[in-house]
């Protein structure tokens, strides 16, 4: 099985729920407030640790994160990466669910800004096939180096960029799995999100972006998958589930598809099970509370992919 290594972002998450999220200049009275670890980098490091792969993190941290680090050490995370800076603080994300499981995110990135291309290891991939897993939390420098290092050194790239923002040709040609949700894919071409599963795939199809693979991940509606070389597409449902709040669920998908594809999944099944995986993330609140562990995705039925 091979380790993973996840570059990205740690934050403090600050969950309020409310009954509807604020309009401009409205205030509200929250119902529940709970405070978390988050950040899409320490997320994803979570969800693939709690599926069993071996996992290190690349990030930056103020020195206000003693416990947020002794949570992720409990979950098995390798921290030898993560660099503790003085005079800043860690991330902060403060998060508004309604009573739809419609959520608002704002992030103070703190430390995550500060991790610099000096804070890469040189040896990103340190045995062959070793999965890299990177989202845009960080700077886009940082990003573009991580890439293109575990490019070269023979890794299994897979990119999640999140927050949107535009990709260059050049990086994209050096992922391998290149996992956007509707308004990310939107965002890396320009173009308008897909409002249906049909025009998602018609969307993979005309842009032929240039990595290995494409993976748009929709909400309820699963997700689809384009692999560069074949003309179709392959649509994978996801499991009807009582879905509380949605935070974390990218973050889940992401983890555990790199879970899979370290265990030599082929990207379809792959794919299947990171959909059953974030489908069971937001029955609960809050980004990691919810991810699951193996043996808690067996219970959610997968339906046929066309
Ligand atoms: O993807 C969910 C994450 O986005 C939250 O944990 C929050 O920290 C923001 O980074």
């Amino acid at each position: 099985m091979s380790p993973i290594t996840v570059v990205g972002s740690v934050n403090r998450d600050f969950v309020l729920t409310v009954e509807d999220l604020p309009k401009p200049g409205e205030t509200v009275l929250a119902r529940r407030f709970v405070e978390g670890v988050g950040g899409k980098g320490a997320n994803q490091a979570v969800a693939a640790a709690r599926l069993g792969s071996r996992v290190r993190l690349v990030a930056g941290v103020g020195t206000d994160a003693a416990a947020i680090l002794d949570a992720l050490a409990a979950e098995g995370v390798d921290l030898d990466a993560v660099r503790a800076r003085e005079r800043s603080t860690t991330g902060i994300a403060a998060v508004v669910v309604d009573d739809e499981g419609e959520n608002t995110i704002v992030v103070n990135p703190g430390a995550n800004a500060e991790l610099g291309a000096g804070d890469l290891p040189d040896r990103l991939v340190r045995a062959p096939g070793e999965i890299v897993l990177v989202q845009h939390e960080i700077a886009p420098e940082v990003v573009e180096l991580a890439v293109l290092r575990a490019h070269e050194q023979g890794g299994v790239v897979v990119l999640n960029p999140a927050p949107a923002r535009a990709v260059d040709a050049r990086i994209l040609a050096a992922v391998d799995v290149l996992v956007p949700n509707r308004v990310e894919l939107a965002a890396l071409l320009d173009t308008d999100p897909p409002a249906t599963v049909d025009e998602a795939r018609d969307l993979l199809v005309r842009a032929d972006l240039p990595c290995r693979a494409v993976v748009v991940t929709l909400g309820a509606d699963g997700a689809v998958l384009k692999e560069a070389g074949s003309p179709d597409t392959l649509h994978i449902p996801a499991p009807s589930v009582d879905a509380v709040d949605t935070v974390g669920a990218g973050d889940t998908f992401c983890g555990a598809l790199a879970d899979s594809l370290g265990r030599g999944a082929a990207l379809p099944a792959a794919v299947a099970r990171a959909v059953r995986a974030a489908s069971y993330a937001t029955t609960g609140l809050g980004a990691q509370t919810s991810m699951p562990y193996a043996g808690q995705l067996d219970p959610l039925a997968v339906t046929s992919a066309s």
